[in-house]
Parts: structure tokens; C-alpha cells; sequence
């Protein structure tokens, strides 16, 4: 396995994991005081060759666990295949390229570092930033990946960035059901995490003010874009950090903010903090739509099972407990839930849920 791949599989580790080898791997990084220079790159070498026979010991026990699983799901599987996964592919192929264009020893030295140190982790909604930059600056609809993830998809519905991730069906069945159902009386509408603008092209004719918050300068342009082709004249589009409230000017401002596939990215402190936002620009009793990546629904367990570890790319997975908690504690009311249903990629994977603010 070659070293740039060990350093990706090793940031899978909890941060105890990685104090503890880090802390060891340092002390043996470095030269001591009556080594040669090859006797030291030798000792190097062979630490790097222990670590990578490690990564593939566990490759191996994953691989025996998905068995066990395969055999306990027996029978369950459908609508599975294809789909799950690719967006994490893509991220790996934006990495990959990110990292061609970086300087290789600079590179080098970053990994060894991110290796021996305890705390690396960048916060979600700068990862999440990242991504969806890279995203929306390398997506055209006749690029390769781009045509892998829209195999469900005919070419005719391939029209904004967005259009790669599900069937239309599936899409336009959960849209009628949890969002344009309850648009009725409520003219001033937030989406967050608008993308490339897939949802919001829809939900624009239906409203008299609509207002897109991204965190991705390149998914706001593309948005932009796709809605000036249209036509709506209407819409606005506004830049939020992730990290921090959302501006003043919004206070209490919306009758509905949805956030649609958006969610499933974020750690539960980022869902946490978002929804803080969600509720500042919301007026008192507005109601909110939120989707969720949900472990108990069929295929939210085989997403689950396929991913090594947590990743932006990737889902986070929750549980209705977990987001009725969430709600709660952040000052919503929560008014329905959907259960799994066969057949539709986005009602066998998530959680959908419409919530109000409490006053
Ligand atoms: C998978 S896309 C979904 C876009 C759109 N909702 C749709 O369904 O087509 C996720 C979007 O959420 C944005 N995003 C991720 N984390 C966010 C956060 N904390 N606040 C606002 N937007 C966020 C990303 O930049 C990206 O544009």
C-alpha cells in the first residue's frame, strides 16, 4: 500500500489513537544521536513498512465483518448497488487532485505532521467547504465521474449540478410530500445548502422571496447561474461560514427554511450549530423540513456498512431519537416523520422530518 494511502486510512483514528501513536511515532521519527544517515533512513523505512502491514491487517477484519453482515441482511437487499459510495469516490479522486498540486516534500512534511499530532481535525463546515468548492469547480455534465454517478439518471435530466444523485422520481415524489405541501401561505422561504440549485430551480416559482445559504462560493455561483437561466428574478443568494450565526438582517425573516440533503454531511455539533441558524431566521412558529442520513432505514444501514469511517463525502448517520433529542434541545417542535419506503432513494435512506419553531 503506498504512503500517501496510510496516511489517509490513519486519520480514521479516535483521537485517544492518535495521541498515543503519535506521541510514539514522534520520539522514533527522529534521528538519534549516533546514527548514520542510511541507518537512519533504513529505521524509517521499516516503521513505514510495519505501518502498512498494520492497515492491511485491518483491511482484512473489515472485510470479514461485511461478510457476517452480508449473511445477517440475507434476502433484504435491493436499490443498493450502483449509487452508495460514489460520491465518497469523488471525494477521493478531489483529494487526489488537490494533493498533484501541491508541493510533493511540502506534502510529505504535512502528512508526517498530521500524523504525530493530536488534534487535526479541521472543523465540518470547513471540510464541507472544501468539498463542495472542488465540487462545483471541477462538475460539467460530460466529465467521466460525472456521467458514473448519473448512470440512474437519462441524459435529458441532467441538467444542473445536483441532477447526478438521484433519480428524478424519487426526488420529485419527496418534494411534493415535505416541502411544496407545506409552501402554502408562506411567501418568504430559506433553503440551506442550496448547491448547485436543484431544489431551489423548483421551489422559486412557488414563492415570493427566496433566499439560497450556501457555504460554497463555487455551488452559490453555480446556483446563481442556473437560476438567472431561468429566469428568476426573485431569488438571493448569501455566503454563511458554517461556523458562526447567520447574518442579522434574517432574523426571524422566513415562513419556511428547508435544508435537503445537506444535513447527511455534517457531524452532529455541525447539525447542532446549523440548527441554531435555521431557528434565528425563522419567524416565530415558522416550520422547517430537514433530511437526515438514517441508520435505521434499509439502505441508510447499507450506506452505514460500506463506509470505513465518517467522512464530508460520506454520510453521518443518525436515529430518530437522535434528531428528535436534537429538535428538542434546540428549540423546535417536532411534527412529522417519515418512515422507510421501498423504492425511493431518498425515503429508504433518510429520516425526513417537518418541525416548528417554538416560541
Ligand atoms: C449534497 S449538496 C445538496 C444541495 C441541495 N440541497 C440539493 O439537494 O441539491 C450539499 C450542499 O450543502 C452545503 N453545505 C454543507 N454544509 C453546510 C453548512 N454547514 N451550512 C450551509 N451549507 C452547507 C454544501 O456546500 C453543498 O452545497
Amino acid at each position: 500500500m503506498p504512503y500517501t494511502a496510510v496516511h489517509q486510512t490513519r486519520s480514521q483514528s479516535t483521537a485517544w489513537g492518535v495521541a498515543s501513536q503519535g506521541q510514539r511515532s514522534q520520539m522514533e521519527y527522529l534521528r538519534q544521536d549516533h546514527e548514520t544517515a542510511e541507518a537512519h533512513a533504513a529505521r524509517l523505512l521499516a516503521i513505514l513498512q510495519e505501518r502498512d502491514a498494520k492497515e492491511s491487517a485491518e483491511s482484512a477484519e473489515w472485510a470479514k465483518a461485511e461478510v457476517v453482515e452480508a449473511a445477517c441482511e440475507s434476502g433484504t437487499s435491493d436499490g443498493a448497488e450502483g449509487s452508495p459510495g460514489s460520491l465518497e469516490e469523488v471525494e477521493a479522486m478531489l483529494v487526489a487532485q488537490s494533493e498533484e498540486r501541491q508541493n510533493p516534500m511540502a506534502l510529505e512534511v504535512l502528512k508526517s505532521l498530521q500524523q504525530c499530532a493530536v488534534y487535526t481535525d479541521a472543523p465540518n463546515h470547513e471540510t464541507n467547504r472544501k468539498l463542495w468548492d472542488a465540487y462545483a469547480n471541477s462538475w460539467n455534465s460530460d466529465k467521466d465521474w460525472v456521467k458514473r454517478m448519473s448512470k440512474h439518471v437519462s441524459r435529458d435530466d441532467l441538467q444542473c449540478l445536483g441532477d447526478e444523485w438521484s433519480d428524478a422520481e424519487s426526488l420529485e415524489a419527496v418534494l411534493h410530500e415535505w416541502l411544496y405541501s407545506y409552501l402554502e401561505g408562506c411567501p418568504k422561504v430559506a433553503e440551506i445548502g442550496s448547491g448547485g440549485g436543484r431544489v431551489a430551480a423548483r421551489v422559486a416559482p412557488k414563492v415570493e422571496r427566496l433566499v439560497c445559504f450556501d457555504l460554497s462560493e463555487g455551488m452559490l455561483a453555480r446556483a446563481k447561474s442556473r437560476i438567472a437561466e431561468l429566469g428568476h428574478r426573485h431569488v438571493e443568494f448569501q455566503l454563511v461560514q458554517g461556523g458562526t450565526s447567520y447574518p442579522e438582517e434574517y432574523r426571524n425573516c422566513f415562513d419556511f427554511v428547508y435544508s435537503f440533503d445537506v444535513f447527511v454531511h455534517m457531524d452532529l455539533h455541525q447539525m447542532r450549530q446549523t440548527l441554531h441558524c435555521m431557528r434565528s431566521i425563522l419567524r416565530p412558529g415558522g416550520l422547517c423540513f430537514i433530511s437526515f442520513a438514517n441508520l435505521l432505514a434499509p439502505d441508510g444501514w447499507r450506506r452505514f456498512a460500506k463506509q470505513r469511517h465518517y467522512s464530508v463525502g460520506g454520510f453521518y448517520f443518525v436515529s430518530p431519537d437522535i434528531v428528535s433529542c436534537l429538535l428538542k434541545q434546540t428549540g423546535f417542535s417536532l411534527i412529522r416523520m417519515s418512515k422507510p419506503q421501498a423504492g425511493n432513494t431518498y425515503l429508504n435512506r433518510d429520516l425526513l422530518v417537518i418541525a416548528s419553531k417554538v416560541a
